[in-house]
């Protein structure tokens, strides 16, 4: 982990309360553990010999020297990043003109700002196309021609430059010129531009990005693409897909190389991640053929059709010093996080047993999905979702597995029309997981459950009570039913 940049933040005001208003931008930079923060209020406390970076929000000149001061540290290497008014109010001292070079008047009255973003600066990329915070906005002639503009916005019909950057010697001049209102410090993208602007003027660059593969681009695949484009440091770097039309969206959509086979991609040295986003039977190969060439694996769920197929995946990622990992996005499901989370506070008692239901009455869709062969199964799909929040809730090691199948309606698919499954660990608490397509009952099939969590009250109570959790993803609501324990048990 690098080490914290040391910054003095100068917040002061006559007129404005800077120490107030940036109080939610000082927070969110302490919470980022990046940034070893002092904060001062009066000019004459800026001790410039050890901080890396003066971060300066105030309406009140410098004192006499100052100015001279700060010129001569950003020539030596120390950023100064200047927020809100400070400019205007500093720029009448001519040794911080100089460090500026553009001359501020205003500012205009408090109005909402559609922001343009720089998208190719460090400090700017991703961003999003348009910000708007309400702010005021002062006007000039424009930066320096050295200069780096960061952002602009159309002030009575002309571009006018809001914010800019430009080296002077060994150091960085930044001026953000926003930062006036309550609600501009309390902007998440308002915070990530300063956390930015910090980490620029103290030197710190970002590394160059991790070039992504994507074997595979079905549906899946077309989020990881966008969730790649939208992560720091993550550059999609090539796509490959068996079916032309595929590739064709592939290329059309991102623009990238596209391959028929992986192989191309495989040798490509800028590729340092693949993600395997094909139907499951064709995952072990492709993850296989990617670690054999030396990159890292992010692989969709379900992980492979056969254990044997998993343990040659992890025998070679291990041999070669991989990264291997299975795509269990499902983990982060809020209505799972919350049952987790009551689960493990010890609030239920010790889980002892739970079921869970996926189905309904519907015939199952002709895709590779319902297909045993490619799929895995009825359980491969939706299933490893389940089996993955399982064996979260259940730390214990699984002693048994046992399933039963059904096969009696849908005859023109291979999957199985119901299964269950029931793992029992050795603690001797009891889990099932079901998966119908000929469910009588009305369980929506987008609905996922779990049901019936249940245990003895955690530490000893006068009402002894037993609980059930009942977790709807539509509502994320858990309803705990008291119960006379361990009497008649009514679950519903
Ligand atoms: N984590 C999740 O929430 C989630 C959601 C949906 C799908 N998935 C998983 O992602 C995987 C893909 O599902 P999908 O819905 O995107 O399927 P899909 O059918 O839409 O896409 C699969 C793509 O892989 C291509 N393909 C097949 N064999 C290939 C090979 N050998 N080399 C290169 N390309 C090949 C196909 O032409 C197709 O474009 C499955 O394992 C599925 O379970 C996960």
């Amino acid at each position: 982990m690098p080490t914290r940049v040391l910054v003095q933040a100068l917040m002061t005001g006559g007129g404005r309360d800077y120490p107030h208003l940036a109080g939610p931008l000082l927070r969110s930079l302490e919470l980022t553990h990046h940034f070893e923060l002092e904060v001062v209020t009066d000019p004459a406390a800026l001790s410039l010999g050890r901080a890396r970076v003066i971060l300066a929000a105030s309406d009140t000149a410098l004192a006499p020297g100052q100015a001279e001061e700060l010129n001569a540290f950003v020539r030596r290497g120390v950023g100064l990043v200047l927020l809100g008014g400070t400019l205007a109010a500093w720029n009448a001292q001519s040794a911080l003109g100089e460090l500026a070079r553009w001359t501020p008047s205003g500012p205009g009255p408090m109005t909402e700002l559609v922001l343009q973003a720089e998208p190719s600066h460090a400090i700017t990329e991703r961003l999003g196309p348009e910000l708007k915070l309400t702010d005021e906005l002062y006007l000039s002639e424009g930066p320096p021609a050295d200069s780096s503009v960061l952002l602009r916005t159309s002030w009575h019909f002309t571009e006018q430059v809001v914010a800019y950057e430009r080296e002077v010697g060994e150091g960085t001049f930044i001026n953000l010129g926003l930062g006036s209102s309550p609600s501009t410090y309390e902007d998440p993208l308002f915070q990530r531009l300063v956390h930015r602007s910090l980490l620029f003027a103290a030197g710190r660059r970002p590394p160059a990005p991790v070039g992504v593969a994507l074997i595979g681009y079905g549906a899946i695949a077309r989020d990881h693409a966008a969730s790649i484009s939208h992560v720091a440091g993550l550059r999609l770097s090539g796509v490959c897909d068996i079916s032309a039309e595929r590739r064709e969206l592939a290329s059309r959509e991102w623009g990238v190389d596209v391959h028929a086979t992986a192989r191309e991609l495989l040798d490509d040295p800028a590729v340092g991640l693949v993600v395997v986003g094909t139907p499951p039977v064709a995952h072990a190969d492709a993850v296989l053929a990617a670690l054999a060439a030396g990159k890292d694996v992010v692989c969709e769920k379900p992980f492979a059709l056969r254990v044997d197929e998993v343990d040659r995946m992890i025998d070679e990622a291990t041999a070669r010093g991989r990264l291997l990992t299975v795509f269990q996005s499902r983990r982060w499901d809020p209505d799972y996080l919350a049952l987790r989370d009551v689960a493990r506070s010890g609030s239920i008692g010790e889980l002892f047993y739970m079921e869970s239901f996926i189905g309904g009455y519907s015939h199952p869709c002709d895709f590779w999905h319902s297909h045993e062969p490619i799929s895995g199964g009825t359980i491969y799909d939706w299933g490893s979702h389940y089996f993955d929040w399982i064996l979260q809730l259940f730390p214990d090691a699984v002693r048994t597995v046992s399933a039963h199948a059904h096969k009696r309606v849908w005859h023109d698919v291979t999957n199985s029309d119901q299964v269950r499954v029931d793992l029992t660990f050795a603690s001797g608490a009891e889990a099932s997981f079901l998966q119908s397509d000929i469910a009588g009952s009305r369980c929506r099939r987008t609905s996922p459950r779990v049901s019936r969590c249940c245990g003895p009250p955690a530490a000893p109570a006068r009402t002894r009570r037993s609980s059930s959790c009942r977790l709807e993803t539509n509502t994320a609501s858990i309803a705990t039913s008291p119960t006379t324990w361990p009497g008649t048990r009514r679950w519903r």
